[in-house]
């Protein structure tokens, strides 16, 4: 069966093969389902008003009046687009995923990666240093959820260097499977957290920065793909997040 660059969903797949850690119907994937669904409507609500009220101002109010609604108005679009953000994160999260299956360059794709957040590394003086394998490495996956995933891990090696610091990226080809390892030399996790930060809405970041939802989704779209996560951290050290991904993805699909 050719599966590549095709769609499929695989959490039918998975339900079907009866995986344990995988069920739809589970009282937390509903309850999140749920809130999803129901905050997007008044979040579509606010951003609408909020867009209809600069319209507003420009007709009624001189320049100095508008300028302040418009700041304002755009503490509401920006806070409203934040929430819209985690119900989006809620939503993926909730409905299992669908994956689009193609060949691709990891080491591309870390590359992209690593640009999306080249400003945010250069605004706290982080650098990111590379050791990739010394051949390219293609492999058969859903690019989208793997840039999800690796830009999900880099994000919070961000978040956990305070100012000044280094992440570093290493690949690795083995038989059947690649190894992307990354680490930080950060704030570290507490050794009572790390079984607890795969959990969902588990955030140790203030109200506003973390949604606790990164790494749970890191988990979910890693068991699609058929890969794995794991964390090795120490306090005031750093952390190091490995991911493991099958260099095919057929094999989860017979
Ligand atoms: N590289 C890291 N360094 C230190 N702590 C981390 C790192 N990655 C994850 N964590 C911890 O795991 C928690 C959960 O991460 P995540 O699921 O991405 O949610 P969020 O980033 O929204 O808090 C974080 O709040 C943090 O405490
Ligand atoms: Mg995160």
């Amino acid at each position: 069966m050719e599966m590549d660059s095709s769609v499929t969903n695989l959490s039918d797949n998975r339900e079907k093969k009866g995986d344990p850690h995988f069920d739809k119907n589970l009282p937390l994937h509903r309850l999140v389902a749920q809130l999803a669904h129901d905050l997007n409507l008044p979040l579509a609500s606010i951003l609408a008003y909020a867009e209809e009220l600069v319209d507003l101002a420009k007709e009624r109010y001189g320049m100095d009046g508008f300028m302040q609604i418009v700041e304002y108005i755009e503490i509401i679009q920006s806070e409203a687009n934040h929430c819209k953000d985690i119900v989006d994160k809620m939503l993926r999260y909730a409905k299992g995923l669908e994956i689009q299956l193609e060949i691709v360059d990891l080491h591309d794709l870390l590359a992209d990666c690593v640009q999306e957040l080249s400003r945010r590394c250069k605004e706290k003086a982080i650098t990111v240093d590379t050791k990739f394998w010394s051949k390219p490495i293609t492999i058969s996956t859903d690019p989208t959820g793997l840039r999800q995933v690796i830009t999900n891990v880099l994000s919070n090696a961000c978040d956990s260097i305070q100012r000044e610091g280094q992440i570093t990226i290493r690949t690795e080809a083995q038989k059947d499977s690649v190894l992307v390892e990354i680490s930080d030399n950060g704030v570290g996790i507490d050794k009572e957290f790390l079984d607890k930060i795969f959990d969902p809405f588990f955030t140790t970041k203030d109200a506003g920065k973390g949604t606790g939802l990164g790494l749970a989704i890191c988990q979910g779209i890693l068991q699609t793909l058929n890969g794995k996560i794991t964390v090795d951290s120490k306090k005031a050290v750093g952390t190091t997040i490995k991911i493991w991904l099958p260099k095919r993805i057929k094999a989860i699909l017979t």
